[in-house]
This record gives C-alpha cells, structure tokens and sequence, in this order.
C-alpha cells in the first residue's frame, strides 16, 4: 500500500552552495531581528529582595539583634510600604547588612583571587548549577566579588542570567579573540549582570571555534612557546586582583577549552550524581585528567608542574534511593579526604528553579514549605561556607 501524502513533487534543483549561502544568510537576518525585538535594557533579570525575617536568616541573627542595629542606624534601613508594616531589603543592601553581621575575612592585600574549575566530562551532573550557586553564594554570604566564565559553548551559564547566549552575544563578547590571540588577556571580557558583585564572561556557541584554533596554533608552531593549555590561564592572570573567585563552568567534553579550564584553576570541583554510569564515567575523567597532568610534566615552565590546591568531590542531586546511597559508599570510599562533607539532595525545587534558570539563591522570598527550602538551600550554604573558608586558609598561607 502507498500513502497518499500529497507532496509537492520534488524540485530537479539540488541543494548546491548557493541554497546554502542563501539560507545562512536568511538565519542571520532573522538573528538580527530576534535580536532586535528582545533588546531592552540589561539587565532584565531580576534580583531578588530580603524581607526582614530572610534577612536575619542570612546573617545568622535574631529579631532584636536586627532592631539595634536598624537603631544604630549603621546599616540600610530597607524600605517599608507603610510605617510598621514588614522592611524589604535589596540585594546589594542585603550584602551590607553581611559585611556588617557576618564579619568574614577580607583578601589580604597583595593576595590573588582564587581560580575554581567546575568539571567533569559527563553533562547533567549538576556543573552549572553548582558554577551559578557557589558564584552568587559567595557575593552574597561572604561579601566577594565573583567572576564567573562560561566556557560551554552551549551557555547554559550565560543563560541563568537573562542572556540569550545564541542570539544576543557576539563571538568577541567570550574568551574567543584571547583564543584567536587578537587579546592579550581577558581584560576586555567581564560585564555586570543583574548580581550586584557577580560579573560574567558570557559564551555562545562560536566558542565551539576553539576546537580549531588552538590545534591550528600549535600545528602551525608559529610561536615555539606556544602552551595551548596555558591561554586562558594567561588570560585570567590580570583579572585575579579584581576578583577574590574566578569559577570557570565547563563543557562536558575533554576539549581543547575544558583542558585549558582543568590547568587556569588553582582547585577542582567535580560534581557527581551518585549512579553507576556516572562512576564509570568519573573513573575516565581522573584517568584522562591524570593522563594529561602527567603527559605535560616538565612542559610547564614558569611556575614549575601543575599542582592544585584541592580536587573536590562533590556529591550532587542525591535522591533517596538505596541504590544511590550505595554508589555514594563507593564514592567516598574511592576518593576518602576528597569528598566533600555535604551532599546535595535531588529536590523538585532545585529542579522547578532550575527550568526557570534561576537557583535557590534567587528565591530567599520562596513561598512553599520551608522545610523544602532548607533541605536544598543549607548543603549549598554550606558548600559557599566551605569553599570560602578553604580560599581563606590558601590567602592566609
Ligand atoms: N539538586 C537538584 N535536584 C534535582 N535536579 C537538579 C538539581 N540540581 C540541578 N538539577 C537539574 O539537573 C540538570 C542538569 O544540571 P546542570 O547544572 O545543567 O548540569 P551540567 O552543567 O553538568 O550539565 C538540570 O536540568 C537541573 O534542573
Ligand atoms: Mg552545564
């Protein structure tokens, strides 16, 4: 039996370069009109604000200990909708009410920021999301100034701030012309986003270019010290007085730019989702990232081997299931002291926030069960806490 589908007959005419030119040039057009109808002023996404009692939980203090320092008159006073009636706090005077409560330790002078790799070859495994917490955490918790670089081309990063990374950034926004070399280092790269104390290096799917620039540079050996594992470490080098943390959110890929995010970082976070495959598939990250340690000993120069100052586990989307709770055991029993001390756990929330490319730290007003919120927001407060005070031991050193 034939179906009837009532196809128009197929054209005699192939589909030659010229279709081709035709229909990317058609593409970039309506790029450009997408582009246009979405520009607004930046940035369009939304920070978000404290009420009184959030506030408090954010710096750890209580009711009448909020009422003398809003007394003190040392802090911002919020804004109120009528005398009485509950403050709400933005977040940059969130942050000022931390610097004033919190008390953590400023970078010493003459310290570099801290370089934070988030890696691991296999996609879902929490990079981003883990990249997008720790970033705002740390502004947020310990009053640091937090750059954040997008290196997946598929910019999911760049995505949880509002930005559209395929239509609205441009190939020489990204780390792409330090690649090319038309830049000598990442100066030109970082812009404000929504986040008071949190800039981005933005992505878009030009990255991918990277692929074939680095090998291209070094087959052509132009440059005999060419180190194409070294470019964005170079590149970073100027913006660590600026920042107290770099973090660089990778692709799940071993590539030319992944590999140049294992060697900019002074410490690794790998995340891991408690299953088997994803064991296995750690098994190979350490075996390939060992592999390429080892395979440039020697061709470091300056600065002598690569070394790092923590590689750490971080047990994610943890869901409450037997099996996983074995797969953990394993974890913990391969990697002992690198395992982080907390776990995230799989939540629904963590899940709903994340479709709306936003993380908990968005959300201190979250209207559901408190409970819900806390199982999710205090492991990665804790991680922030963590994290910080490791970047403080290494600034201390
Ligand atoms: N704690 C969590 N519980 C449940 N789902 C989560 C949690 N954290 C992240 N996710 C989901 O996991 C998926 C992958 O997260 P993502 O950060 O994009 O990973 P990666 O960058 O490694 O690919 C996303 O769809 C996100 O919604
Ligand atoms: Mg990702």
């Amino acid at each position: 039996m034939t179906l009837d589908l009532d196809l128009p007959p197929l054209s005699d005419i192939k589909v030659d370069g010229d279709e081709l030119i035709r229909l990317s040039n058609r593409s970039a057009n309506m790029l450009e009109r997408i582009r246009d109808s979405m520009l607004q002023p930046h940035p369009r996404k939304q920070p978000p604000i404290y009420p009184s009692n959030k506030l408090q939980l954010l710096c750890n203090i209580d009711k009448t200990k909020m009422q003398s320092l809003l007394r003190s008159g040392k802090v911002p006073q919020g804004s109120q909708e009528a005398p009485g009636r509950m403050r709400n706090f933005s977040l940059e005077e969130a942050m000022e009410w931390v610097r004033a409560t919190r008390k953590s330790m400023p970078r010493p002078e003459g310290k570099k920021g801290s370089v934070i790799t988030i890696g691991n070859f296999k996609g879902g495994v929490t990079k981003t999301t883990t990249s997008m917490v720790l970033a705002q955490g740390l502004t947020v918790r310990h009053n640091r100034k937090v750059l954040i670089v997008d290196l997946d081309p598929q910019g999911s990063t760049t995505t949880f701030f509002g930005i559209n990374p395929h239509a609205e950034i441009e190939a020489d926004q990204t780390v792409l012309p330090l690649i090319e070399g038309k830049e000598p280092d990442l100066k030109y790269a970082p812009m404000k986003t929504y986040w008071h104390n949190l800039d981005l290096i933005p992505s878009s799917t030009d990255l991918f270019n990277a692929e074939f620039i680095l090998p291209a540079k070094v087959n052509m050996g132009e440059d005999a010290q060419f180190k194409f594992w070294q470019v964005l470490s170079k590149g970073l080098e100027p913006l660590r007085e600026e920042y107290d943390y770099i973090i660089l959110d990778t692709a799940p890929t071993l590539s030319y730019l992944t590999i140049n995010a294992l060697f900019a970082g002074d410490s690794i976070i790998v995340p891991v989702v408690p299953d088997t495959l994803s064991f296995a598939s750690m098994v190979q990250f350490w075996k390939l990232f060992s592999d390429l340690v080892q395979g440039l000993k020697g061709f470091e120069g300056e600065g002598g081997d690569k070394a790092f100052d923590y590689i750490d586990i971080l047990i994610t989307r943890m869901p409450n299931k037997p099996a996983a709770t074995i797969c953990r055991d394993w974890i913990i029993k391969t990697y002992g002291d690198h395992v982080l001390p907390m776990e995230i756990p799989e939540t629904a929330l963590a899940m709903s926030t994340s479709a709306e490319f936003s993380t908990v730290y968005d959300r201190p007003n979250w209207e559901g069960s408190a409970e819900s919120y806390r199982r999710i927001c205090d492991p990665y407060d804790r991680l922030v806490d963590i994290v910080d005070q490791k970047g403080c031991q290494i600034w201390r050193r």
